[in-house]
């Protein structure tokens, strides 16, 4: 059986290359809570993002033992202090009750996931509101997210409708907190496009990365600029000079490259048993068709860029020389994120 998490009392990193020992609390360690009814999904979408889990590896996780603790170092200063809160009743209640104040301090974010599929809607509900009201009660300026959570398993053209319909009772149970709500699934892009919001909502000082990224995207005569972190691969920040009209290519894009880099990874461990599944073999691709040329680079410690020309006059050689140019500048502004 697989167990991707750490125990309450140990706080030891699960395997992954981005995951720290927990380190004193400072401004940069965020808490966030998970939370859900059991069997909800939330231990197969941290495993996913955070550790490099294939979504059909999450068939085998077992349910989660009250809470499963990680801390995932996420670009240079900030880390992720993620509280994984296993939905079965008892533990609810103990969180709700005897662990009250211990579960909903300090919190920076909440990000509920509600099973789409779940047969008790009502219950599902109770559950919700008792834990915006520990929200309100203990940590009053957190930002909720809810995740409308399996919508592989609702036919694609039914899909906005149930979303829109589910949406509208979550806001109207959340003591008029802003919520914002997104449909996902491990099984397709939107987790990606979900999780990039929740953490590019935690990056302070993320204007000063987005200003300079538009200047880098002109230098460069690029159609489009994007940043992406490491090891999840979640989108930071982007700029763009030409529309698109595609608006779900970001996500898409993390989703492929994030399993690329595991295949990489995989293929790499095979050569050399032993080494760990991380995605560290990947580090460079271009992709050229007629219409444009995308160059993906490793370019600061903590991310990767992606630069999209259609300009055939531009020279991917020239478009690499400003990538290295701009990656001690960009390690900088990065450095400051955080603090
Ligand atoms: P507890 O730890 O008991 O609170 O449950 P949990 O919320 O952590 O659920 P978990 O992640 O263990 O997932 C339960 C089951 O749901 C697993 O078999 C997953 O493969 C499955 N699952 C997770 N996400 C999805 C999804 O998006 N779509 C579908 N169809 N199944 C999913
Ligand atoms: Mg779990």
């Amino acid at each position: 059986m697989a167990s991707i998490a750490t125990d309450e009392k140990t706080e030891e990193p699960v395997g992954t290359d981005n995951v720290v020992k927990a380190k004193p609390a400072g401004n940069s360690k965020k808490k966030l809570l998970l939370m859900g009814k059991s069997g909800s999904g939330k231990t197969s979408m941290r495993s996913i993002i955070f550790a490099n889990y294939l979504a059909r590896d999450t068939m085998r996780l077992a349910a989660t033992y009250d809470v499963e603790h990680s801390h995932v170092r996420f670009l240079g200063n900030l880390v992720l202090n993620l509280w994984d809160c296993g939905g079965q009743d008892a533990f609810y209640t103990n969180y709700l009750k005897s662990q009250r104040d211990h579960i909903f301090r300090n919190v920076e974010l909440l990000i509920y996931v509600f099973d789409i599929e779940s047969r008790n809607v009502e219950k599902d509900f109770e559950y919700y509101k008792g834990c915006i009201d520990a929200i309100i009660e203990n940590s009053d300026d957190a930002r909720v997210f809810a995740l409308i959570h399996k919508m592989d398993l609702i036919p694609v053209e039914q899909r906005d409708k149930v979303f829109e319909e589910r949406a509208n009772l979550i806001k109207a149970h959340s003591q008029g907190l802003d919520v914002s709500c997104f449909k996902t699934s491990i099984w397709d892009e939107t987790l990606y496009k979900a999780w990039s919001s929740i953490v590019h909502s935690l990056i302070p000082n993320i204007n000063l990365i987005e200003s300079n990224l538009n200047k880098f995207c002109q230098v460069c005569s690029a159609d489009e600029v994007v940043l992406f972190e490491k090891a999840t691969f979640l989108v930071i920040s982007h700029a763009r000079t030409k529309e698109h009209r595609d608006v779900h290519r970001f996500e898409k894009i993390s989703n492929i490259i994030k399993q690329f880099k595991l295949s990489c990874s995989k293929i790499q461990s095979q050569f050399a048993p032993g080494t760990v599944g991380s995605g560290d073999g990947f580090s460079a691709m271009r992709v050229r068709n007629s219409n444009f040329t995308a160059l993906i680079e490793e370019f600061t410690t903590n991310t990767f860029i992606m630069v999209i020309t259609s300009d055939d006059t531009v020279q991917p050689a020239v478009i690499r020389n400003n990538i290295k140019e701009a990656q001690k500048h960009f390690d900088q502004y990065i450095k400051q994120i955080g603090i």
